[in-house]
């Protein structure tokens, strides 16, 4: 290899043994000291002085000729101590025995991709073969990436723990929380921490390794991470300060990476990790079952009853599937602690005792429990309407809300049984015909549950009980829960569909990927043979599943990844080295909807504008970094970061599924809901208005010790509210540190926004939304396109054909305001039924529009009367206009403008 970099090359020969004393040593390297390569037998144990010698070499090299490329390897090896038992497991790892091949590759390569399926130890592993090479040596730090927050958090514990350092040492950061301290040295981190980083410090310095995990799930931040990388590694070299890039993959599909020139003009080598997989036999259903839940309890009490022991993995595709599972497998087959009384009382003393309780479960799985049935219920009452009818199905828009991939089931599958329902009946007989069976020991695992209860899988279950996960595609690959054996794949996921040019959001189940649904069943096979039983059949994942599913930045808006980017002075996005790239109209839609927000030149897209830079510090999507933005002058700073972070952090008010036929708990959050909405200018604030309250409440119920009694009360996500405060803390502290006379008071509790306040936050949220704009349909116009939609009501929105709706969890959809501007459009499809639905609802006011988006406006007329203004002050002169909005050409209100 070295000889690819200079062309006449002396290259001496040596062997040194355990004979050889310290002046032969010293001899070779007086007689070589000419030579370029020196190739050195180490026989037995004088490792030490080949490292001498080389370090010499190297030293020599690079003093002679100052740009000559040397990787130097890092000479000294950093001692780890580790217990026995971790010792243990960490040698039965198949990476272990490749981690020579892996250094040794990497010292020569600045760049490597090391696959490995999933389990066999690279994220546990590698970044304890770098510390202990001395890559977190002088004052460096091994970073890791992780595309999702659950696998930053567990994986540095994990890792903390095999080797026996602090958190302080083996840390983590990802976007609200983190324990990194001076002394880090391995940092878990997601990526888009790592990407603000990037931002920070381009270079990247502080860093010696930057592994990035998970490239196989392609998320938008990695895919972008792994084309700046490639051009910060080369930088770094010529700055002679190299960096190593590993790329990690679970599945061995990596040509995006290696065959494409713009990104690597070499392909880095490919090492595979090949790992102990156990044979897995894969049963399918002969027909697919149109209810998975219900399948999927079936198929686990068959296991669970009748075959030997070894942990259940349930893949399911949201929280309230799981919840409700989770539920009812519990019920079934009851786990009590007390029945465990004497190991409990056992291990009382002992430090590793583990709490095996349900009980902090239950309020939660009550709720969803509950709101499921009452979906249930109240589609069957809906169903029964339409058989009357003889009219196609009818969705369940009315009382679905739709929410990130995790939160909602929108394939509700046809349940023709009553309630009390004949599943149970059957379950029951089901139950009696195959006896008795040991406790089952039931957890949930979803992005969104709290991290100490993801972490339960973890743990050994209780004795003499089964291990039974029941869980979302997390566990596909991030997790590895340890013994499972058994593996009921629905074959579903819930994915986010979003089309590119109208931006309307389509929440649906569909199929996995042929590479998903296998690494699915590849859990079953980690401690022995296993199986994998598959709810749908084989002529189903033949004909209808994908072979892969496609990166996510081909699949979602870009709009804050391409300012980023430009922030960074990469203006020409399109030339970006992407694994894949996002297509050109995806491209061009978020350059349209930046310069709509001023964030980029009008004229010339390539450029971002002074605002752009300011909206791009904020670390939440650009149309919230624009309120922030322009929000200074109005001393409405606070609310409008708490209104910013509440829309920032997922679903946090829990849905209000039923008006009141079903429990009182949800009757008693919709009316509190209305009491909070208020009056006058608050209730025009509409639902961020809801947000608002339901923060400065939760706030004061945190200030009182009472914050979990709260969130339950009033259906808030405890978690999400958590999240709010960190971020909301966080934005203030930057915007404190940016505006340095400001100093906004951190302390989260605040008094609800005056009737002024409320109508200036409608019009900054206007100024980050307008580009998402609508207006209700005129009664005559609406009669027109009655007879095709059915509709009453209905809003049109200036790019789309279709009327929309507005969802009925928004608190404005009694008022239905003329003029509103919306967070979120999506379509609901049930067959060939297609429903659109706004939600996030404010009113506005349209005389507000040539004010606050100005470039949705066409102006059609400067009028003379009433005569144009001039203000001395601010030296501008004010005039009438005529105008109008959109392509659609609604007319507007005469109004003053600058
Ligand atoms: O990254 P990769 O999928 O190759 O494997 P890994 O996550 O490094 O996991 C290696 C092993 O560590 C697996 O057998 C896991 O079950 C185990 N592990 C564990 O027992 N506890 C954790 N918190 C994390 C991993
Ligand atoms: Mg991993």
């Amino acid at each position: 290899e070295p000889g690819k970099k200079s062309k006449n090359l002396n290259v001496v020969g040596v062997e040194i043994s355990e004979t050889s004393d310290d002046d032969e040593v010293n001899q070779i390297n007086d007689e070589t000291i000419e030579t370029d390569v020196v190739v050195c037998e180490v026989s037995n144990t004088k490792s030490n002085t080949a490292a001498v010698i080389e370090d010499t070499k190297l030293i020599e090299k690079e003093k002679e000729n100052p740009s000559i490329e040397v990787d130097r390897k890092p000479a000294t090896y950093i001692h780890v101590e580790r217990d026995q038992e971790i010792q243990i497991t960490r040698l039965k790892l198949p990476i272990i025995a490749e981690e020579q091949v892996i250094m040794e590759t990497l010292s020569e390569n600045s760049v490597i991709i090391l696959t490995g399926s999933t389990g066999s130890g690279k994220t546990t592993q590698m970044p304890q073969f770098l510390y202990e090479a001395g890559y977190a040596e002088n004052e460096k730090m091994i970073g890791i990436t992780e595309p999702r927050r659950v696998a930053a958090i567990s994986m540095s514990q994990r890792v903390a723990r095999e080797m026996n350092l602090s958190s302080n040492i083996v840390s983590y950061l990802i976007r609200f929380e983190g324990n990194c301290t001076p002394q880090t040295k391995i940092k878990f981190m997601t990526d888009g921490v790592l990407m603000k980083e990037v931002e920070c410090d381009f270079l990247l310095n502080k860093y010696s390794v930057i592994i990035l995990d998970e490239a196989h799930e392609r998320s938008a931040y990695t895919d972008i991470l792994i084309g700046l990388l490639s051009r910060i590694v080369l930088l770094r070299k010529k700055k002679g300060n190299p960096m190593k890039l590993i790329i990690m993959s679970a599945t061995l599909r990596v040509e995006d990476f290696t065959k494409n020139a713009k990104l690597f003009k070499e392909p880095p080598p490919v090492i595979n990790v090949e790992s102990r997989q156990f044979p897995v036999t894969v049963h399918f259903n002969k027909v697919t079952a149109d209810d998975y839940v219900r399948e999927a309890l079936i198929k686990t009490i068959k296991i669970h009853t009748k075959l030997p022991e070894g942990g259940i993995l349930i893949f399911l595709t949201g929280q309230q599937e799981v919840m409700y599972l989770v539920k009812k497998l519990r019920k079934l087959f009851p786990y009590s602690s007390k029945s465990n009384k004497t190991i409990e009382a056992k291990t009382k003393n002992e430090e590793t005792e583990i709490k095996h309780d349900y009980s902090d479960d239950d309020e939660e799985l009550d709720m969803i429990f509950n709101i499921r049935k009452a979906i249930k219920h109240k589609k069957k009452n809906k169903r029964q309407l339409v058989s009357q009818m003889t009219l196609p199905k009818i969705n369940l828009d009315d009382f679905q809300m739709p929410g990130d991939d995790t939160e909602v089931d929108f394939n509700e599958e046809d349940d023709e049984k009553s309630e009390k329902d004949e599943t149970d009946e059957h379950i029951t007989q089901m139950m009696g015909e195959l006896g008795n069976s040991q406790p089952l020991w039931v957890l949930p695992l979803y992005s969104l549950l709290p991290t100490h209860k993801q972490a339960r899988v973890f743990e050994k279950p209780p004795e003499n009980s089964r291990l039974c996960v029941v869980a979302t595609n997390v566990a596909e690959t991030s997790l590895t829960i340890p013994n499972i054996k058994y593996v009921v794949d629905s074959g579903k996921q819930k994915t986010k569909f979003y089309d590119k040019v109208t931006g309307v959001n389509t929440f649906v189940v569909t199929y996995t990927s042929k590479a998903a649904a296998d690494q699915r069943a590849g859990r079953a096979g980690r401690i022995g043979p296993g199986h994998c039983y598959r709810l749908y059949s084989s002529a189903v994942y033949n004909n209808e599943f994908v072979q892969f599913s496609s990166p996510e930045i081909q699949q979602k808006p870009i709009d804050g990844l391409v300012l980023q980017m430009k922030s960074m002075g990469i203006e020409k996005v399109v030339n970006f080295p992407f694994p894949s790239s996002p297509d050109r109209v995806q491209l061009e839609e978020s350059e349209k909807r930046l310069k709509i927000l001023g964030a980029l030149d009008n004229r010339d897209v390539s450029k971002i504008t002074k605002l752009g830079q300011s909206i791009a510090s904020f670390p939440v999507a650009p149309r919230f970094g624009k309120m922030l933005a322009m929000c200074h002058q109005h001393n409405l700073l606070e609310y409008t970061i708490c209104i910013v972070a509440a829309l920032s952090v997922q679903e946090v008010l829990q849905e209000v599924p039923l008006d009141g036929e079903n429990g009182n708990k949800d009757t008693k959050w919709k009316t509190k809901r209305r009491t909070m909405a208020g009056s006058g200018n608050s209730l025009l604030l509409g639902d961020p208005m809801i947000l608002l309250k339901a923060i400065g409440a939760a706030e004061y119920a945190h200030s009182q010790g009472k914050l979990q009694e709260f969130c339950v009360e009033n259906g808030l996500r405890m978690k999400g509210v958590l999240e709010i405060r960190k971020l909301r803390i966080q934005l203030t502290n930057e915007i404190n540190l940016n505006i340095p006379n400001l100093s906004l008071n951190v302390d989260p509790k605040m008094n609800p926004p005056t009737d002024q306040q409320a109508k200036l936050l409608r019009q900054i949220l206007l100024s980050g939304l307008s580009d998402q704009v609508a207006r209700k349909i005129p009664d005559e116009e609406l009669k027109i396109k009655e007879d095709k939609h059915k509709l009453k009501y209905a809003y049109q929105i200036p790019e789309i054909e279709n009327p929309v709706r507005m969802h009925s969890c928004s608190i404005l959809k009694k008022k239905q305001p003329e003029w509103i501007i919306y967070q979120e459009i999506f379509e609901i499809r049930n067959g060939d039924d297609m429903k659109m639905f706004v939600r996030g609802i404010t009113a506005i006011e349209p005389e507000w529009l040539l004010k606050f988006a100005p470039s949705m406006c066409n102006i059609i007329k400067t009028l003379e009367e009433p005569e144009p203004r001039y203000d001395s002050d601010e030296d501008k002169i004010y005039c009438h206009v005529r105008a109008t909005f959109g392509r659609s050409g609604w007319t507007l209100p005469i109004a003053e403008i600058e």
